[in-house]
């Protein structure tokens, strides 16, 4: 359904201030195939918006194509255009004075609706994003949550196969969040194709059939969330250690045999467990300081971030001692 061959995107000068070069999206290939909920997940910055312009023909790539429905957003935009729903990020994305109908109005009618079909897909799409009371209140008034769901409403109003949607759920309450994510869902089971971004990792495993993560510009890992938990599931503990005991190697050497430990990373004082199973690896550990008498002044558990994950996907690690 949308088929991305070595798309990228350099700016000859950032936004930064610096306005060094900076390569958006860097030799991305990727297919999405049709029904599917397909996440980019990276940081900010990491390109996922550019590469969602790109797709949406509202920005040209420096190299590269993609085909989104068999057809060519360089050579073909008006195709792509009709065959594509895009909720863009921003927050400034609607006119805040317009209510939320009036703003359907016309988005509506620049992608060609005309009435009576205009007011008969507006009354639809609030429906379906459950809209309809809020539809006349002007958007200023909206909360976040609900203006991400207008801004998948004004996707929907040409009932597009392809839906991009960039950060639906950015900085919505967790109950809205489900929300949208459900609505998605539905989407989905209607079959359409659905690209969507976000910089939440739970996001992205919750509601997607794969997950493409993002980095820098270059599409570092493309896999189902069942998939990639192994790296995203991983948590580290972290002791500062006061005395090491009597025989260091072999308490290193102890923890590594722990199933559940993926990696153990010697520093001083302080070592770095790298676990896949949280419970059992630390009380093992526990039990392991106490035989070895190693004294410990602090034992932390911390979630891996995102930017673990990369270091991981990247290779960083090979760097650490
Ligand atoms: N119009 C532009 N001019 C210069 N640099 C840009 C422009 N748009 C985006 N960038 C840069 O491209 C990179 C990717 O940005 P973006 O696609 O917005 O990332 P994301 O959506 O993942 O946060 C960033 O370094 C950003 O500063
Ligand atoms: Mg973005």
């Amino acid at each position: 359904m949308i088929r991305i061959h070595d798309l990228t995107k350099a700016y000859p000068k950032a936004r930064d201030g610096r306005g060094s070069p900076v390569t958006a999206v860097d030799r991305v290939c990727l297919t999405i195939d049709r029904g599917e909920v397909f996440t980019l997940l990276g940081p900010n910055g990491a390109g996922k918006t550019t590469l969602v312009k790109i797709l949406s023909t509202l920005i040209l790539p420096t190299s590269g194509t993609a085909t989104v429905n068999g057809h060519d957003i360089l050579t073909q935009p008006t195709r792509v255009r009709a065959s594509i729903g895009f909720s863009p990020g921003g927050e400034r994305s609607f006119y805040f004075r317009l209510t939320g109908r009036q703003n359907l109005e016309f988005f509506g009618a620049l992608q060609g609706l005309r009435p009576p079909l205009l007011h008969q897909r507006i009354s639809e799409v609030l429906d379906q994003l459950g809209l309809e009371e809020e539809a006349d209140k002007r958007f200023m008034k909206y909360s976040s949550g609900m203006r991400r769901r207008l801004g998948i409403a004004r996707a929907l109003l040409t009932d597009p196969p392809v839906l991009l949607l960039d950060e639906p759920t950015a900085s919505v309450d967790p109950a809205s969040a489900r929300h949208i994510r459900e609505h998605i869902r539905e989407l989905k089971a209607q079959g359409r194709t659905i690209l969507l971004t976000t910089h939440n990792m739970d996001e992205a495993e919750r509601i997607s059939d794969r997950i493409g993560i993002l980095n820098k510009g270059r599409l570092i890992a493309v896999d189902t969330p069942a998939n990639l938990r192994g790296i995203l599931h991983q948590c580290r503990l972290r002791l500062a250690v006061r005395n090491w005991g009597e025989d260091p190697p072999r308490f290193i050497g102890a923890l590594r045999s722990i199933s559940g430990v993926a990696a153990v990373y010697e520093g001083n004082p302080s070592l770095e467990v790298i676990m896949t199973q949280k419970e059992f690896v630390t009380s093992e550990v526990v039990r392991l300081i106490v035989e070895h008498g190693v004294e410990v002044e602090s034992i932390t558990t911390c979630e891996p971030s995102l930017e673990d994950i990369f270091l991981t996907l990247t290779g960083g690690e090979t760097s650490r001692v």
